[in-house]
């Protein structure tokens, strides 16, 4: 059962985490781009989007941080201020909501204009259920044997004004208490410190934070799968994403599969990261381009290096679900390599909703089969005692 419901969550990642949408170009806004980061969050939980600084890739808003405007894209009317709507509203760079809800998943436009040009940026919101935290749980990394520090992360948007954070910690669900050897926190911070990472330390951590805002208490949530790493590998990449060994797809479909390395140590050593199919590049298995390798994107976490490959389907085929598709990061020191697979997702009700009653069923046929088997004993018994 246990090991059902992580392939029902690895899975439930896979069909919801890499589908990026063909966004319409508004005539009025040439230039259009995809943000990397996708956001989610929790349902219930305030959430700000922050249109990307004012240079982000190969554009250039410096002259355009005056005016920004968002929408939403099945919408296409502008979100305004608070004034309008006290749940959902936009404050210069920033779109605020508080509290978010499931319905507020999908793609928001922000875009930047001046009087002459213009140029827009859709950012992926995804908003899950408060029980699918650990679908959502940021990776971690921490080497065994030495001392580690886990941050909570992405609070900076709600802690601008304050210098104490009271975050409240837990480690697979259990709160971590005050006095704790093993678990040091850092008063006001967003750090826990672990004295001495063991291997048993990997699992889930949860820290909690509560936002007062105008009278009303929010509280902000954030999931962290930490994943422990020997000391001798510590110079050595780790793929810490994907993390399942196969992705739902649709027939037709246009997906995005990252591929996100950890480089911890060896951040100032170049590691390359690259995508195989049937173990050749992948502009050589898909000549026409269906199928590519996206830009290389590095990112800082928590004062931690990652490395990010996308490979992106513009559809996907049938072919791919018979290819293997291999992540590969090596530098200097070593390497690591993860094959995964993208699989068809099932027509119309999607396939892990469709597991559910059977996996129901599996266990009421399993407790009709214990219980026949012991009254079968049981009834053996009487007989015998009768005899
Ligand atoms: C945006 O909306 C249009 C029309 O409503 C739709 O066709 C398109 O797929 C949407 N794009 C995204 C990225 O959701
Ligand atoms: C508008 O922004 C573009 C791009 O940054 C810039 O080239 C142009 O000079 C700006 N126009 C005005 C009127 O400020
Ligand atoms: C910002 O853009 C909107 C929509 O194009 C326009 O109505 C508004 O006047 C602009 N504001 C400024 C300060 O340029
Ligand atoms: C921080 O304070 C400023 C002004 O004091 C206010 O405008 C802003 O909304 C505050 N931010 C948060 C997150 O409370
Ligand atoms: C990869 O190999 C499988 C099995 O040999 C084949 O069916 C598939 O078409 C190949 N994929 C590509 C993209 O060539």
């Amino acid at each position: 059962m246990c090991g059902l419901f992580f392939v029902l969550v690895a899975c439930t990642m896979g069909a919801s985490a890499f589908r990026i949408q063909q966004v319409e170009s508004t005539e009025k806004c040439p230039d259009h781009t995809v943000y990397f980061k996708h956001y989610y969050e929790l349902h219930g939980e305030p959430v700000v989007l922050k249109c990307p600084s004012p240079r982000y890739k190969h554009l250039d808003f410096s002259a355009l941080t005056l005016n920004i405007t968002w929408y939403k894209n099945d919408s296409k009317t502008m979100i305004s201020g608070r004034e309008e709507d006290p749940r959902i509203w936009a404050k210069g760079d920033a779109l605020w909501f508080l509290p978010a809800m499931l319905e507020d998943s999908g793609v928001y436009i922000c875009s930047r204009r001046n009087a002459s040009y213009c140029a827009e940026v859709s950012i992926h919101l995804t908003v899950v259920e408060k029980t699918a935290a650990r679908e959502i749980s940021y990776p971690q990394v921490l080497f065994t044997f030495t001392a580690g520090n886990i941050v909570c992360p992405d609070l900076w948007d709600f802690t601008q004004n304050k210098t104490d954070l009271e975050l409240k910690w837990y480690k697979d669900a259990l709160p971590l208490e005050d006095n704790n050897e093993k678990f040091v926190r850092l008063e006001g911070s967003n750090t826990l410190i672990i004295t001495s990472v063991l291997p048993t330390d990997c699992g889930y951590y949860t820290c909690k934070m509560s936002f007062p805002y105008e009278g009303v208490m929010y509280e902000i949530t954030r999931t962290i799968r930490l994943e422990t790493v020997e000391q001798e590998k510590r110079i050595t990449p780790v793929i810490v994403y994907p993390t399942q060994k196969t992705t739902s797809a649709a027939l037709g479909s246009r997906m995005t599969l990252p591929c996100k390395v950890f480089v911890g140590l060896s951040r100032y050593v170049y590691t390359e990261v690259e995508w195989l199919a049937n173990n050749t590049i992948v502009d050589v298995a898909y000549e026409q381009s269906r199928v590519t390798v996206g830009e290389r994107q590095e990112t800082i976490e928590n004062g931690e290096k990652f490395i990010e490959v996308p490979l992106i389907f513009d559809s996907v085929k049938e072919v791919d679900f018979y290819t293997d598709f291999k992540c590969l990061a090596r530098n200097g020191y070593g390497y690591q390599v993860l094959p995964t697979r993208v699989k068809q997702e099932a027509v119309g009700m999607s396939w892990y909703t469709a597991m559910i009653p059977i996996a129901l069923a599996c266990v009421i046929l399993m407790g009709i089969c214990i219980h026949k088997c012991w009254k079968q004993r049981a009834d053996k018994g009487y007989t015998i005692a009768k005899v």
